[in-house]
């Protein structure tokens, strides 16, 4: 799927608009004007007016599961409400979790002492990417649509995007609210300003608006950069802003050893949240701004984004402020810093780090990799200090007794994190390579291991050479994969993990798009001999039938069918031709 092209600004505005009359040879271009809805882009696929498969986008692997998650969400239709409608069609929009179901949903996790979502944004993606369709079920999302993935049979005559939406209302989906069709693009500019105001007020987050030429055939002129088409732009709000004071600046030592600093400040509100701590990033960027303690400073706070000084206002800075000294040693392990060549940010050298370790271990219990909810950072950290937790697969063996030591350890508090633990032993692959904390192997990268290796044990056995050749994986990444699994220390606790009984959960592979359709061949095909397409059916996990009955998923029909084609045109089977095959594979 296609992503937006950004404007800053009204002249940016103005140049798209210019571009666009240029090149459409148009007096004016009607366009319309739609909400950027701050959520997952989703595609949807109806055969035969029936919802048959729902993805996100840039995740293939969970995608098996995503459309059984997709059909718990209301606002989908199952089935498309009109008799009118195309034999496929290939929806796309945006899941969405209203303000208000995600303010319940964390006042429900906070109660339980789980860890709350920081916007609905991510509430949405970690509802729809549940492994439990119920538990999707259970949580409130909501899909505004914003386009087709695949053009309308001519007949539909949809010639414009309004009247695609009438027809997508029709079917039922929901459409996203306050549309304006305009030619004007002081409308346009005034309209932005308007809704910035009203943002707030939404029931559900928008981080700008969307821009798109409304006339089809101009949108085909117009065509289609690698990346995002021609015809559309997004033009996002400005990130909020507020002034506050610097109280102290502390350096935080991460997962990798990574030196962090942080900012106290006076507590302000930005946008209805309250904050207290933004990042500094690195010490160049403090050396840069010349941040000191003291300071009064621009915050910006943009979406989920973590707070961060943009400016440091110098005409209010106090005498006798002395520039910010960056430690040269880890401050919890006084251990030298090091500097990697092409990183800004110094690292503890120290691997047994206790500050790394622990980081290590909260970074396990996390959403994208195994998920434990009932144990808080404090109490891991109490538990590290205290040699409970000393690597990550101690959390299986810990027992009721070790905690019931500690003050303010109730006895159902201590089965509830108990509980915690133990309930969660079965992982996706892709989580469980996340969670084990591999230098340069974060959520992206252990997808991108997931997809390529079968098992763990492919992946352990993997040679130097074939992890850096990965695509995407690259040599750093490669070489610190390859001496993960080289090193001894790791290896056992792996194996003591799976002794408590963790179990990896393979997904299905891209190549079995074809799973359980049964399909028939029929004439001449142009660019594969029978063995040939026998194989790729059947490499894609799909079956070759014989003949055309109702229980036939699709007939394949090359030139001059005979037949078959006939029996499957008065059955209502579906007919594709060799294109349409390899798209539904390589989709
Ligand atoms: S149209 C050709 N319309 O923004 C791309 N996208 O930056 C089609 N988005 O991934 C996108 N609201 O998930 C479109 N009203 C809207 C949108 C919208 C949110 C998201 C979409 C896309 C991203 C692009």
């Amino acid at each position: 799927m296609l992503s937006l092209d950004n404007i800053f600004n009204e002249k940016e505005l103005k140049d798209f608009h210019k571009r666009l009359l240029k090149e459409t040879e148009c007096e004016n271009i009607e366009y319309i004007i739609e909400q950027k809805y701050d959520g997952l882009a989703m595609e949807l696929i109806y055969e035969n007016g029936t919802l048959t498969r729902g993805s996100t986008r840039g995740n293939g692997i969970e995608g098996e599961e995503i459309t059984k998650n997709i059909r718990t969400i209301r606002s989908v239709p199952l089935k498309l409400s009109e008799d009118d409608f195309p034999s496929r069609l290939v929806v796309r929009g945006e899941i969405i979790m209203l303000k208000n179901d995600f303010l319940e949903l964390n006042k429900r996790y906070e109660e339980e002492g789980r860890k709350v979502f920081a916007n609905p944004r991510n509430a949405a993606a970690g509802s729809v990417r549940q492994l439990d369709s119920r538990i999707t079920a259970l949580r409130k999302l909501t899909m505004f649509v914003y386009g087709l993935g695949e053009a309308l049979p001519n007949k539909y005559k949809a010639d414009k995007i309004s009247t695609i939406y009438d027809y997508l209302l029709k079917w039922g989906f929901k459409i996203g609210r306050d549309l304006v069709v305009t030619t004007s693009i002081d409308q346009i500019i005034s309209l932005h300003s308007k809704m910035e105001q009203k943002k707030e007020d939404l029931d559900y987050d928008i981080d700008g608006l969307v821009i798109k030429v409304n006339d089809i055939e101009n949108q085909q002129i117009l065509g289609e950069l690698t990346h995002s088409p021609r015809w559309a732009a997004a033009w996002k709000f400005k990130p909020a802003e507020a002034i506050t004071v610097i109280k102290d600046i502390t350096v935080q030592v991460g997962r990798t050893g990574a030196l962090t600093p942080v900012a106290k400040v006076e507590p302000v509100k930005i946008r209805g949240v309250m904050i207290s701590r933004v990042t500094l990033h690195n010490p160049d960027e403090i050396k840069r701004l010349d941040i000191r303690i003291h300071d009064s400073v621009v915050v910006h706070r943009a979406g989920d984004v973590i707070p961060k000084v943009v400016k440091v206002i110098k005409e209010k800075r106090p005498k006798n402020t002395r520039a910010f000294k960056f430690p040269d040693k880890c401050p919890v392990c006084n251990t030298n810093t090091v500097k990697l060549k092409d990183e800004v940010i110094p690292r503890c050298s120290n691997i047994n780090c206790p500050a790394q370790i622990i980081e290590t271990l909260i970074h396990f219990t996390a959403r994208d990799a195994m998920d434990i909810d009932g144990i808080g950072t404090e109490w891991i950290r109490k538990l590290a200090e205290n040699n409970l937790l000393n690597d990550i697969s101690d959390f299986y063996y810990l027992k009721k007794e070790d905690l019931l030591k500690f003050e303010r350890m109730g006895d159902k508090l201590a089965s509830n994190m108990i509980n915690a633990i133990q309930s969660r032993k079965e992982v996706l692959f892709n989580k469980f390579l996340n969670g084990l904390g591999v230098r340069y192997v974060g959520e992206r990268n252990s997808s991108v291991l997931a997809e390529h290796f079968k098992s763990l044990d492919d992946l352990i056995k993997a040679s130097l050479e074939e992890l850096k050749n990965i695509y995407e994986i690259g040599p750093s990444a490669g070489e610190s994969i390859y001496n993960f699994f080289k090193t001894e220390q790791n290896l056992n606790v792996i194996e003591r993990l799976f002794k408590a009984g963790v179990k990896i959960v393979y997904p299905e592979k891209s190549g079995s798009k074809l799973k359980g359709l049964k399909i028939v061949v029929t004439g001449t095909l142009n660019n594969y001999t029978r063995d040939e397409i026998k194989r790729f059916i059947e490499d894609n996990h799909g079956k070759i039938v014989n003949s055309v009955s109702k229980i036939t998923d699709y007939l394949l029909a090359g030139d001059n069918p005979g037949s078959k084609y006939n029996k499957a045109q008065e059955l209502g089977i579906k007919i594709i031709s060799e294109k349409e095959l390899e798209k539904l594979v390589s989709e």
